[in-house]
């Protein structure tokens, strides 16, 4: 029973710090249902610019200060959740320039 509990917080603690493969999978999905029609399935740009490699804060900034984007966010709750900006964010930073 210990032993299993120890591997619990392991996990516990281990999480926030590393972005693994389930969280760049679900930034991709978050990514491609919701940025990529502006820009571009790979985030090489389109209507909006190449985003490849963009951190959290400047995702977070474009949301509140874009003009184009604020719509998003008022029609897609989930972009308030700071962990799936982080998961798009993750998945971005795995894309090439
Ligand atoms: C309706 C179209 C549209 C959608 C959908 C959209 N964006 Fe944008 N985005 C834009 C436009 C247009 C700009 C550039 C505005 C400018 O340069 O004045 C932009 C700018 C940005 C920037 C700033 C880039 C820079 O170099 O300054 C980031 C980061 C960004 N978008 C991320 C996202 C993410 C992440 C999503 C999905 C959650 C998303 N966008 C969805 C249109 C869109």
């Amino acid at each position: 029973m210990k032993k299993y509990l120890f591997c619990f917080v392991g996990l516990m603690l281990a999480a926030p710090v590393v972005s693994n493969a389930a969280n760049i999978q679900h930034g991709r999905q978050l990514f491609e249902s919701i940025c990529a029609p502006c820009h571009g399935s790979n985030a090489q740009g389109n209507v909006g610019p190449n985003i490849v490699d963009q951190s959290v804060k400047k995702i977070e900034w474009a949301l509140n200060n874009v003009g184009m984007m604020k719509p998003v966010k008022s029609s897609n709750p989930q972009l308030n959740n700071v962990q799936n900006i982080k998961d798009i964010s993750a998945f971005l930073h795995t894309l090439k320039k």
